[in-house]
């Protein structure tokens, strides 16, 4: 047989669940949904429909349990699975680590003001008649901020990285920028698709800009072959906060900001 022609195997074309070797670990509130529901438009990407949580919540039920809630895959499919929690939990690089010490991991980052905010509308959103949140931004009402408080921990991204490089260097993260993920997917888009060394088949044809939404849509899905957005809970209207307290969030995150710079080698350009 000439080498050009591959052999097919039986077990070839037969799909079989695979554990991930790419993950979306982070960040929450970063576009993460944005992304892996434009990634799924490639025929060489699988993923698990919703967050399975396996390294933060589930981790004791094992890898059996993990690849059980896999997608079935044909050989040169690559299995993938979001959940944004995986960045900021302790125990995750160490036991992604374990389950394969060559996962890629792709990291959707945002200003991480924006990003509080954002948070902090989703968590209005469950919960009406919370606090505002410059009042939970800043202790006691002062002008101290108030890092315990969860939206606001998760922004100081090069603490978390920092555990994360412990563990994997930094070939084996990519880095997308979620304010670009929505002013120019495709840029992110390709660039995600090369680093998981794929064909580059999504493009500027599956994407319009919905300006009903506000944000980039998909011309089909996985799912649908008719124009759709993402739904209601991705694009929600941010609250009004006052711009005093957004300065100083500012001015608090800038100096971690600065080291997560440092760290990616990219610069993200947050105010
Ligand atoms: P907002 O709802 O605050 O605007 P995640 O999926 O990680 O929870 O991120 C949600 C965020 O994804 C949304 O936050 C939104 O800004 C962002 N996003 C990025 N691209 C989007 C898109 N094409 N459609 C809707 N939301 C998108």
């Amino acid at each position: 047989v000439s080498p050009k022609y591959k052999i097919l195997r039986q077990q070839d074309l037969i799909p079989a669940r695979q554990l991930p070797s790419a993950l979306i670990i982070g960040v929450k509130k970063g576009g993460t949904r944005a992304l892996l529901e434009f990634l799924r438009l490639h025929p060489d990407i699988r993923a698990a429909s919703s967050e399975v949580h396996f390294f933060d919540h589930h981790y004791l039920k094992g890898f059996h349990w993990y690849r059980h809630r896999m997608p079935p895959t044909l050989e040169g499919q690559l299995t993938m699975e979001k959940t944004p929690s995986y960045f900021v939990t302790p125990e995750a690089p160490r036991r992604v680590q374990h389950m394969n010490p060559g996962t890629k991991l792709i990291v959707v980052v945002r200003d991480p003001v924006t990003r509080a905010v954002s948070d902090y509308t989703q968590v209005t959103s469950k919960h009406p008649g919370l606090p505002k949140f410059e009042n939970r931004a800043f202790i006691n009402g002062s002008q101290v901020v108030n890092t315990n408080w969860t939206p606001l921990r998760i922004g100081v991204y090069s603490r978390y990285l920092e555990r994360w490089l412990e563990y994997f260097p930094l070939s084996q993260f990519l880095f997308v920028s979620g304010e670009r993920l929505i002013a120019d997917p495709v840029i992110e888009i390709t660039r995600v698709q090369d680093f998981l060394g794929l064909k580059r088949v999504i493009m500027e044809k599956h994407f319009y800009f919905n300006s009903t939404k506000g944000f980039p849509c998909l011309m089909k899905s996985e799912k649908s072959a008719v124009p759709h957005c993402l739904g209601k809970s991705k694009g929600r209207s941010h609250p009004f906060i006052d711009p005093t307290a957004i300065r100083r969030l500012r001015d608090f995150y800038r100096p971690f900001n600065q080291r997560f710079y440092q760290l990616t080698r990219m610069n993200f350009s947050w105010s």
